[in-house]
């Protein structure tokens, strides 16, 4: 499948000078127009309180470009200056009913302006506060009707605070816009390595046959970042690892690699099949959340000759405060393919590397031909998301010479080895597929509210009787997870060799 150029459309981006706007969304925007897989005429209208003219906003544009986005080697001087004129800007004040009026009239302007069908994409870069008023908004002004154009809507995390305010928010939206209008995005699933899960199982019959309970004996999911909570404390306190990671972009993960085939790619097949496996995650008992679930926060350290704060004692958490930097999880899920499988899935902040990988373990052979080999260990599938982008298999080989001894090996593909193929940032995929209106990469409405059904016992649990266990940054996590694995014969796989003093060294 081809890159499709979009229909003639509007999009606009409501919290447009905002951080997520800048980093993310303006230079996946960009690398689209360099690629000519932007609309033609493209045009953006950005919305938002911060009063610019459609000038200032160019400028602030053409700085953000500068800033986030390296100029490249094919790249013609005009490119940005040209791009940069696809922008337009309007002062809003967003959390106001009243003032929506005006960007109905503003659209109606440019379309009549530039000849454009009244097709708008609306890119709702805001807080979850106002996010959750800007829908109804624009309904009253017509602006979710599609009587004469698309109408879109694409919402950023987080989803609800729990399954409670998820549903809430999501009947709030349905209640406006219809479900094919409307676009959950979990920048995880747009990215490149999370599609080729897919792409590694369904298109090749050699990992396809061994995907399940017979051959595999447990799956790792990890998402370790390096960053402690930075400026964000006013966000992640009292929101946790849990809500701010696992909820939403382990989970997708995890259904993405036990999803059962789609019959075909496209969004309801794939919604179908994640849902499947969303809704079979059994619900952890009491035991076992005592048991199987690590929380964890991050103390005071030294890394690399620097004292690192304690998450306590960064700037803007509450004194006291519970909240998890670090969790770990191991569950099942209801579904004959990987009966008693477990999947231990964790993330934490301030670890010793940035690494996300999903790790098949395979069981050992069932007719051991040679004996107890020394050295033989069971095959290993890693699925490296980030960064290093690529696979690893792991499997044993004969030592030369007399006798059978055997010695593991690893066949490496990494995907910065495909000549002059950069890899798309997650956003850069997931704009272009909205526009083309294919929700497929995109989490549908029950999808989040299987996961909340999932994790809100645990969160409870742990709000009431959990305990936190502390570890130092820099380190994996508190002891009490490797036990959690060690307890059923097993140890996580450390994707870093060794911590140098610029950070972490890290390995495929
Ligand atoms: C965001 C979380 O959704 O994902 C952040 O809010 C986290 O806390 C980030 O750092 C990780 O994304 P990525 O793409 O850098 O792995």
């Amino acid at each position: 499948m081809s890159a499709t150029v979009p229909v003639p459309h509007v999009l606009v981006i409501f919290g447009a000078s905002g951080d997520l706007a800048r980093r993310k969304l303006f230079p996946a925007l960009f690398s689209l127009h360099r690629q000519h897989l932007l609309p033609l005429p493209f045009v953006m209208l950005g919305v938002g309180r911060t009063p610019f003219t459609d000038e200032q906003f160019r400028d602030e544009m053409r700085a953000c470009l500068s800033r986030f986005v390296p100029v490249r080697a094919d790249e013609h001087p005009q490119e940005r200056l040209c791009f940069v004129q696809c922008f337009s800007y309007l002062t809003l004040s967003t959390g106001n009913g009243a003032d929506y009026g005006r960007l109905a009239e503003r659209l109606r302007d440019i379309q009549t302006r530039r000849n454009l069908p009244a097709n708008v994409v609306f890119y709702l870069s805001t807080p979850p506060a106002l996010s959750r008023h800007i829908p109804g908004y624009l309904a009253e002004n017509g602006l979710h009707d599609e009587a004469d154009g698309f109408k879109r809507l694409i919402i950023e995390k987080p989803f609800g605070h729990d399954g409670a305010s998820a549903r809430e928010l999501h009947d709030t939206l349905r209640r406006r816009f219809a479900d094919h209008q409307i676009f959950r995005i979990d920048h995880y699933l747009g990215k490149e390595t999370v599609q080729n899960l897919v792409v590694l199982r369904f298109a090749n019959v050699l990992f396809d046959a061994v995907w399940d309970y017979r051959y595999v004996d447990a799956v790792e999911i990890t998402a370790s970042e390096s960053l402690g909570v930075e400026n964000r404390a006013g966000y992640f306190d009292g929101i946790g690892i849990v809500r701010d990671m696992i909820q939403n972009h382990l989970l997708h993960v995890l259904a993405m690699t036990a999803m059962d085939p789609p019959q075909q790619f496209d969004a309801a097949c794939v919604h179908a099949e994640t849902l499947k496996v969303l809704r079979g995650l059994r619900p952890l008992t009491r035991d076992e959340m005592a048991r199987d679930v690590v929380f964890g926060q991050y103390t005071a350290s030294r890394i690399g000759g620097e004292t690192v704060a304690a998450y306590a004692d960064e700037p803007g958490v509450a004194p006291g405060s519970r909240t998890e930097t670090y969790a770990a999880i191991k569950l099942f899920i209801n579904h004959s393919r990987w009966h008693n499988v477990p999947f231990y899935v964790r993330a934490g902040k301030r670890l010793p590397t940035r690494v996300t990988e999903v790790v098949l373990h395979f069981k050992r052979s069932p007719h051991p031909v040679f004996g107890a080999v020394p050295g033989a260990l069971p095959n290993k599938l890693v699925m490296r998301i980030q960064p290093d982008e690529g696979v690893l298999m792991t499997f044993g080989m004969k030592e030369p010479g007399a006798g059978f001894q055997v010695k593991n090996v690893n066949m490496n593909f990494h995907y910065k080895d495909l000549a002059a193929t950069a890899i798309p940032d997650a956003y850069e995929r997931l704009l272009l597929d909205c526009m083309n209106g294919d929700a497929t990469l995109y989490a549908s409405g029950d999808a989040v509210e299987a996961c909340w059904a999932f994790i809100d016992p645990i969160l409870r649990h742990h709000a009431q009787s959990g305990r936190l266990f502390e570890y130092p940054a820099g380190t994996w996590g508190p002891a009490e997870a490797e036990a959690l694995l060690a307890r059923d014969g097993r140890a996580w796989r450390y994707p870093c060799k060794a911590l140098s003093d610029d950070g972490a060294i890290c390995e495929l």
